[in-house]
């Protein structure tokens, strides 16, 4: 359990979570970490903590460098349970001369652990604070990024941003920085977090990135309170996020369905045969087996939704329901909408998805197709048609240099 050197005197002393599969919905299959952040100089200060169960871990690490006991100032970065959950026994431990936040963030302390004597010092955007000789920090208010109180801490001789729950991933690994860890399983963890977290908080992060760019801030790390920490290419992370929050599209299609007795997942096959035709990339994602915050990372970028799904009970099967609700959620924008399904007496499905669709903003590009009880051939082609439509609606969007 030793710590790691980020640059002279700044040090990792998180905690690797290799057990946690949910994190309330998200699947994460490859566990997580919770960062925090060491740096010595004449006031000794802790970045963030840990989650709850993981004290021992951040402690033990913080002893192979310096008695905590002589920590003098606390960060709170963000008042979310994985970052705060031992902070009680920290502070305990710790006896810190300050505990800095922002305003939001002593407000949501307060709520949290109920400790209105501990001792708080609110930081203003912009505001520095002299750590010694050697090290300075700033601090940029992120409110809403993703909860009111979020912040984030700026280290100015070191260059690192110590960048709260932006810029993460929950990846659990031996390695701490990203040139230590294989490409593509980082970016696709780090896709994943962004569409699962903050999708919905796309055009602050624009706005935030306008900002951090006016700043002109020099910048050699960016330290996350997840996974790894981006020191070889943190401008890689950014231009995601860049693409990211402005809703940019691959031209992808995405067939979301679920079925009961495989006539819409039939429907779905022929579907995507008319995107084939067009020479459209999709995929076909069952949520039987396709986990939605799996799901949600496609929908990220993808140019045009395809929701498929049988009547049942009047309404929607449940997976699809779920999956709605969490989409809605999170309201991606940019997207090619249509739905189709098959139904026995009523077919209110494909209406509730349209409804779905157009209240998240999609372009429904057909009114949606209904096949009673079991397709026959004319039925396919005309799936086949849907297919050549929305097929189409991605070309023209991509002549048209726009996202849909
Ligand atoms: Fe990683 Fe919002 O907590």
């Amino acid at each position: 359990m030793r710590p790691v050197e980020l640059s002279k005197n700044v040090y990792w002393v998180g905690a690797v979570d290799w057990l946690t599969r949910d994190f309330h919905g998200y699947s994460t299959e490859r566990g997580t970490t919770y960062n925090a952040y060491l740096i010595i100089d004449e006031k000794v200060t802790l970045i963030d903590t840990v989650k709850s169960g993981y004290c021992h871990e951040l402690m033990h690490r913080i002893r192979n460098i310096i008695d905590p006991k002589k920590i003098d100032y606390l960060i709170v970065n963000h008042v979310e349970m994985d970052h705060s959950g031992s902070l009680p026994q920290v502070v305990q431990e710790i006896q810190p001369e300050k505990i800095i936040c922002s305003k939001m963030g002593q407000k949501a302390l307060t709520q949290h652990f109920h400790q209105p004597d501990w001792p708080y010092h609110v930081v203003t955007p912009g505001e520095e604070l002299r750590l010694g000789p050697n090290k300075t920090l700033s601090f940029v208010e992120t409110r809403m990024l993703h909860w009111p109180d979020s912040m984030f801490s700026y280290l100015k001789e070191d260059q690192i941003l110590f960048s709260s729950d932006a810029f993460g991933e929950h990846l659990a690994s031996s390695e701490r920085f990203d040139d230590e860890v294989n490409q593509d399983v980082l970016m696709h963890e780090a896709t994943k977090y962004y569409a699962n977290i903050l999708t919905l908080y796309s055009p602050i992060v624009k706005k935030l990135i306008a900002q951090v760019e006016a700043m002109h801030l020099p910048l050699k790390m960016i330290a996350p309170d997840h996974g790894i920490i981006w020191r070889k290419n943190p401008k890689k992370i950014i231009d995601a996020y860049s693409r990211w929050c402005v809703n940019e599209s691959n031209g992808k299609a995405l067939v979301i369905y679920d079925s009961m007795w495989h006539s819409t997942e039939m429907m779905a096959k022929s579907i995507a045969g008319g995107l084939q035709d067009k020479g459209i990339s999709y995929k076909l994602l069952n949520l039987q087996v396709n986990h939605h915050s799996e799901v949600m990372c496609d929908v990220l970028e993808a140019g045009a939704v395809i929701l498929g799904c049988p009547t049942l009970n009047n309404g929607l099967l449940p997976r699809m329901a779920g999956f709605l609700m969490y989409m809605r959620g999170l309201r991606p924008t940019n997207k090619i909408g249509a739905a189709f399904g098959s139904y026995g007496w009523s077919g209110e499905a494909v209406k509730l998805m349209n409804t779905a669709m157009s209240e998240m903003n999609f372009r429904l590009i057909h009114p949606g197709l209904r096949v009673q009880y079991v397709p026959e051939h004319g039925q396919l082609q005309e799936c086949v048609e849907l297919g050549h439509i929305v097929g189409q609606a991605l070309l023209d969007a991509k002549a048209g240099n726009k996202a849909v």
